[in-house]
Parts: C-alpha cells; structure tokens; sequence
C-alpha cells in the first residue's frame, strides 16, 4: 500500500503555482459531450478524478485525447451510448454529472448510482427534480444486493422543454446537470436558488462558447434559452481555489511565507478574511496571493456555506491550522452532513478537539504529535498532510488515493516550498 509519510517542516517559503480546478474540468469535461466538433480544453490538471471522467466520455462514444501540458481534445460527434456503467460511476460522484448532457443530446441517460467522497448522504434528488420539471421521465432502481450493485436511474424524454426549477438548496452539482440539460431544450429554463461557485459561471462561459444562451450564471438566478445544436470551442479552465487555499493554509500552519500564483484572488475571499484573521500578513496582487505566517495567530471561527461564504472544501484545512491556533475555535460544517471524520485522525494525533453535532470545537495550540493516520476523504487528506508538517515527528497518511483524486503534483509541490513529504511503500494495514 502506497502512503505518504511527512516530517515536520517548519517555514515553508517560495512560490508554488495553482493548477487548473478539477471542479471546473469536471462538468466541463461532461458539456463536451454536448458540443459536436472539436473541443480543446486548456489547464485541466492531471488528476485521477479527471481520468475517470475522460474514460466515461469515451466509453458513450467521444473520442478523447489527453497531452501533458493539461490540454484535452474532445470530439462527441460520434456520441451513441447513454449509460454510464458502475466501474466508473463507482469510482467518482461527479460522472452523475454525464446525465444532463446525455438528456439534451439523446433524450436519454441511464447511470448507476454514484459513488465519491463518503461525506454524509449526497442525494440527487435535486438534480432529477430538474430533469423532471424539463419533462423527463425518471425511473430509480434501488438494489440492496452490494455484489450486483444494480442500482441506477434513467431520464428520458422524446422532447425537453423549458421551465422554472427552483433548487431547495443551491446545489453546486444540480444547477450544473440543470444547466447542461436545459441548453439544448425547448424554450426558456430558469434556475432559481443557483449555485453561484466561480465554477459554474466557467461552465457558462464554455457552454457560451459552444453556442449556448446562457445568462445570470454567478447569481442565484440562471436563464437558459435552449439552442438547437451547440458547436466545438476552445476554453481554459479556471485557477483551483480550493488547491489555492490549500497552500495558503500550509503557509500559515508552518510559519511560512509562501506566494502562490494563478489564483483569481475574489474566488478566496472568505479564506483570505479567514487567513487575516488569525493574524497572518496577505498581499493580494492580480494573480497572485502572498501570505506570511506570524507567530501567535490567533482562533478563528469558521462556518461553512455555498459561495460566496466559506467553502466546505476548505474546512478539514482550517480544521488543521485551528489546533495550531492559540485559543478556542469553533468550526460549524452546514453545507454537508457528516464531515467531521477527520476529526478523529487529528485526535490521533493529539489534537484536543470536541464535535457537538455541526459543529466542532477546537482548544488549539497543542502540540501535534505525528502517527499513523488515513485520508478518509480528499480535503480531509490534505488537512493530514498540513497537519503533518506542524506535527513533532513523522506522519504516515493512508488512503493517499483521496488526495490524488484532487492535488495535481501534489509531493513535488510540496517538496519545492521545502514540505517534507515522501511517498512510501508500506506491507501492513
Ligand atoms: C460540489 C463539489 C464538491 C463541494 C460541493 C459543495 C464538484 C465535482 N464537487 O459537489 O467538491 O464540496 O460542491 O461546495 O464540483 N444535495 C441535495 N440534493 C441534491 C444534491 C445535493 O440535498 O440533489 C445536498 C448534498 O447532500 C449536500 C449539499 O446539497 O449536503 C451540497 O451538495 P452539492 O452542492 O450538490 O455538492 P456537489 O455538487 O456534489
């Protein structure tokens, strides 16, 4: 089994550049589907989870190729099967994220249901009430037998046709597969409650350029006006917040002084408050964020909401510079239901920390001591290696699949701002 073990490194200093956001690539790697000549998406990183979903493209029948430098061609005119099977649905959540396109394209999709990070439910229910509203038919087959694993939905519909859908909760994921399925209805589709992530106006942008009508994405409020045909196009995926603040964070945690490039510095507005909060020093340029670390930062309290609030994707990170914090900090999770389980790794390393349903309480300042540990999902993996680099001595992190789902180069990053962290082999476990 593969780990990662991490050393304590203090002071983490120089420059380390962002790479594409794999929760842009993700839907927009889906709303290729959609288009029907050549696509070129620039700045994808190299990511598992991107894997997945280039082999789910061509297993409905687009051709991919996939370069080095982060370039991915796309062509879908050959577009001829709608179902998505368990092996790759199992593998990665997002792939659910195939069904809006498959919709507007074939007038049908047939997928498993979708696997991912394990935090809390993740129903879809607001993404199929989407499908319906645009007059798809939705047919759920639950099977309790885990070896067949037989469970999948179906959509179809001879014709979709536009109408108001209002989202109970803005789901990042719903708002996507809405928008993917709507641009090619019938009429006007509007979204009420939208999502309004930064990744989502990147999809308008592409789907825009594929021809698309599409207004209001970054509100709450999206107007699709569905075209006949969407065509090819050329589009770079936007900077990585969550990778951004990531390495924001390793800065503050080691009592560093590192900038990271690439970022869209508004896209980390909450973790930039959050970071100058607990008294470390950020100077904000157009395309890149300094941020020294001081000694005595000070606790912070972090509550997790859609965009524009503070990211649940950055929650475990800050969770991990809390128990360096001098003083009580209080974390409460609302987006998600049960993401807290890396709570229990840091109290394996000694971090006193107590959870009162949503919300966790953090007495910080004490001393992490580095042990064996798991990645039980991709932001709480990364929190362990941040953690790992305060930490007195080694950490063994386990289950290091996670964080590959979502850090590109995530060692030779690290290593380069003087992170020690190496990958080892390891028999037991
Ligand atoms: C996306 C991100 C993920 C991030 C999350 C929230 C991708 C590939 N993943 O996930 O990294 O943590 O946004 O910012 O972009 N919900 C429902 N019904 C639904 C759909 C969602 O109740 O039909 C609930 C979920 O259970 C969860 C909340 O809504 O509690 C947020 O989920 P959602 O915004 O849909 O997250 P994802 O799109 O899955």
């Amino acid at each position: 089994m593969e780990k990662f073990l991490v050393e304590r490194s203090l002071n983490l200093t120089g420059r380390v550049r962002t790479s594409g956001a794999k929760n842009a690539s993700l839907p927009i790697l889906a709303a290729a589907l959609l288009g029907t000549e050549d696509i070129i998406l620039e700045d994808v990183p190299r990511l598992r989870d991107v894997t997945v979903m280039c082999e789910v493209l061509k297993a409905l029948g687009a051709k991919v190729r996939t370069y080095e430098d982060g370039t991915i061609l796309i062509n879908s005119s050959g577009l001829n099967n709608y179902e998505t099977k368990s092996e790759l649905m199992n593998k990665m959540r997002a792939s659910f994220l195939v069904m809006g396109p498959l919709l507007g394209r074939l007038g049908k999709s047939k997928n498993s249901l979708p696997g991912g990070c394990k935090i809390g439910p993740r129903p879809i229910d607001l993404h199929l009430k989407g499908f319906k509203a645009l007059g798809a038919r939705i047919e759920e087959h639950k099977s309790y037998d885990a070896e067949q694993n037989e469970s999948y939905v179906m959509a179809s519909a001879d014709e979709l046709i536009g109408d108001r859908i209002y989202l109970d909760f803005p789901s990042v994921g719903a708002t996507e597969n809405i928008m993917m399925a709507a641009v090619l209805a019938k009429g006007e589709t509007v979204i009420e409650n939208a999502a309004k992530e930064p990744e989502i106006v990147d999809l308008s942008n592409f789907l825009r350029k594929l021809g698309g009508n599409i207004k209001g994405a970054g509100t709450s409020r999206i107007t699709i006006n569905g075209v006949e045909r969407l065509k090819g196009a050329k589009h770079q995926i936007i900077p990585d917040r969550i990778e951004a603040g990531t390495y924001m964070v390793a800065a503050a945690i080691s009592g560093g002084d590192l900038v990271v490039e690439n970022v869209i510095p508004n896209h980390l507005s909450p973790v930039i408050a959050k970071l100058e909060e607990t008294g470390c020093e950020l100077t904000i340029n157009d395309e890149e964020i300094r941020v020294k670390s001081n000694k005595d930062l000070k606790a912070i309290d972090i509550k997790t909401l859609p965009y524009p609030g503070f990211p649940t994707d950055m929650q475990a990170q800050f969770m991990a510079l809390t128990t360096a914090l001098k003083g009580q900090s209080v974390v409460i999770e609302t987006v998600f239901e049960n993401r807290f389980m890396h709570v229990n790794e840091f109290r394996k390393m000694g971090a006193d920390i107590k959870i009162d349903g949503r919300s966790a309480i953090i007495n910080g300042n004490v001393p992490l001591i580095g042990t064996k540990v798991n990645a039980t999902d991709l932001r709480s993996g990364a929190a362990l290696i941040l953690a790992g680099f305060s930490a007195e001595g080694k950490t063994e992190i386990g289950n290091i699949y996670h964080i590959e789902r979502g850090y590109e180069d995530v060692e030779e990053k690290f290593r380069s701002i003087g992170g020690n962290i190496k990958r080892i082999e390891v028999d037991e476990d």
